[in-house]
């Protein structure tokens, strides 16, 4: 039977406090004597020898500070480096210091071999840098340029002020800073709100991300994305059992969640924006809370990183919160299935055989190969239950696509070039890229021969292609039409690769997903 969530009690909007603008990583509490500081971008000229140019809110401000700010600027620099900043003092009454942050050449635009809208990267860059000195500096309330694009302003800024540190005691947690829109206009100032929604979402995803295991099991993944969702509109979460996933025969998840102790939870959240007799779009992602790699262990170094191997999971999760928030126009539901991958005397066992939802069997050669298989039975459900228009899965599920792209991208197969196209045009806008990777017979071959069963749940040449034949076993188990899958193992970590992002879990691709998610519903 499917349990509802409202069990959980009590919404709380963690990560945000009650005034609008105000973010912070923790609970502790405002501080209204704050320094004041204002975040101002400065193109770089094509000739450096002429110095800067202001922003057009910059250009207003230094007018209101009788050109003390180009005067200043000009006895500091006069020029600031792309994604650089300087702190200037005694320019307003109203701020004790300024941060003048480089945006680079006015000019640039979306660049073709990076496959990126360079402005915007620009623009999250260098006010993530300005905002991260600000509170460096000690000030505690930040007014910033929209840069003439108020969403990657506030998209930077809630980006770079996180930090998963709630359990690290109050004097090592980074302060608060609560953030604003700097002399906007209600365009900027209804665009600066959706860059917050964008950011704050994705910060979600990493919290989720980085909180240890013991921490973060399938009970409380479940209960911490209900209370975020329980305040928004057109949202229902359900949280199915361990006895649901047996009625519907879903033996490849089960199998995996045997090994543990932890009970496992199928969460399935619907949200119905859209007109409803439209077929919704299908999220799927991967919630292993932890991956131990089960009796084919992994190796000891590095090893708490899996958990982090709920990243798809998280992505889904915050994609709906951010959907949701943003009432997009369409229908979509989320499907998470959640477990931990270990070792206790049920645990899989190499050369096992389960068989999925589907009626497919499966032979466990690698128990380390967990995600694909709780997959299977999630894809399986959303082909066969839900009437998808498409279906889309996240999955940290293979140590071979970092292998191949790193963090670069995330790694997207797919069977429809449609949602390819809609997904890249979506990469290019956030900067949170992807790359196409192939679905061959090829790889399907590699996998569809096994001794036991149906399939194997590893490919027979090992290590290679490990990306591609794990794409291939997964679409052993999708009916539908338009189908992709996205491996997002590469980018689950930063570590100083995005300079808007600090160390630690990433939240990767969620504003990607989000904004392919807005042009699905524009198209419908
Ligand atoms: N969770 C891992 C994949 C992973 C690796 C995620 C590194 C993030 C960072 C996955 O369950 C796994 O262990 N995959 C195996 C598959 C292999 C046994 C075919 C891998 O990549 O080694
Ligand atoms: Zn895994
Ligand atoms: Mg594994």
């Amino acid at each position: 039977m499917a349990t509802s969530m409202s069990k959980f009690g009590r919404l709380y909007w963690g990560g945000f406090c009650a005034a609008k603008h105000t973010f912070h990583n923790n609970k502790a509490t405002f501080c209204s004597s704050a320094k004041k500081g204002l975040i101002v971008g400065v193109y770089e000229k094509e000739n450096q020898e002429e110095g800067f140019e202001l922003t057009s809110v910059g250009a207003q401000f230094d007018q209101s500070s009788q050109g003390k700010l180009a005067q200043l600027l000009n006895i500091a620099g006069p020029t600031v480096k792309k994604g650089k900043t300087k702190l200037l003092y005694g320019v307003h009454e109203d701020y004790n210091s300024v941060a003048v942050v480089g945006l680079g050449k006015a000019t640039a635009g979306y660049d073709e071999d990076e496959e990126v809208d360079t402005k915007k990267e620009n623009i999250r860059a260098a006010v993530a840098a300005g905002v991260k000195q600000l509170r460096e500096s000690g000030v505690r309330d930040v007014d910033v340029d929209p840069c003439s694009d108020a969403e990657a302003a506030a998209e930077g800024a809630t980006l770079a002020l996180y930090s998963y540190d709630e359990l690290k005691e109050q004097n090592k947690r980074k302060k608060l800073v609560n953030l604003s829109v700097h002399g906007g206009n209600g365009r900027d100032e209804e665009s600066w709100q959706r860059g917050l929604t964008l950011g704050n979402c994705q910060n979600f995803a990493r919290t989720l991300m980085e909180m240890p295991a013991n921490y973060l099991t399938p009970t409380k993944f479940a209960e911490m994305t209900g209370q975020k969702l329980q305040p928004l509109q057109n949202v229902t979460v359900t949280a199915h059992t361990k006895h649901w996933a047996t009625q519907n025969k879903m033996e490849a998840f089960l199998s995996v969640a045997k090994g543990s102790d932890q009970l496992p939870v199928f969460l399935e959240i619907k949200y119905s924006g859209g007109e409803s007799e439209n077929e919704p779009l299908v999220l799927v992602g991967k919630g292993v809370t932890f991956d131990s790699g089960g009796i084919s262990i992994k190796p000891a170094s590095n090893m708490d990183l899996m958990r982090g191997d709920m990243g798809g999971a998280a992505n889904v999760a915050s994609a709906m919160v951010a959907i949701a928030t943003l009432k997009l126009p369409i229908n979509v539901i989320g499907l998470i299935p959640l477990c931990e991958n270990l070792i206790n005397g049920q645990a899989n066992k190499p050369g096992d055989v389960v068989r999925a939802m589907n009626g497919k069997t499966i032979q466990i050669d690698n128990t380390d190969a967990e995600g694909r298989l709780i997959l299977a039975d999630a894809l399986c459900y959303a082909c066969a239950k839900l009437q998808p228009r498409a279906v889309v899965d996240l999955a940290t599920l293979t140590g071979a696509v970092d292998v191949a792209l790193g963090s670069g991208a995330t790694g997207m197969f797919t069977t429809s070039t449609n949602l390819w196209q809609n997904m890249q045009k979506a990469g290019i806008r956030t900067g949170d890229r992807v790359w196409r990777m192939p679905l061959y017979e090829h790889y399907t071959k590699q996998i569809n021969e096994s001794q036991l069963a149906d399939l194997n749940n590893i490919g027979k040449h090992g290590r290679s292609a490990g990306a591609c034949t794990a794409a291939a076993f997964l679409k052993e188990f999708v009916t539908c039409k338009d189908w992709a899958h996205m491996d997002i193992a590469g980018v689950m970590e930063n570590k100083d690769e995005i300079p808007y992002l600090g160390k630690g879990m990433s939240g990767r691709p969620m504003r990607t997903l989000v904004e392919f998610v807005a042009g699905m519903a524009s198209k419908q």
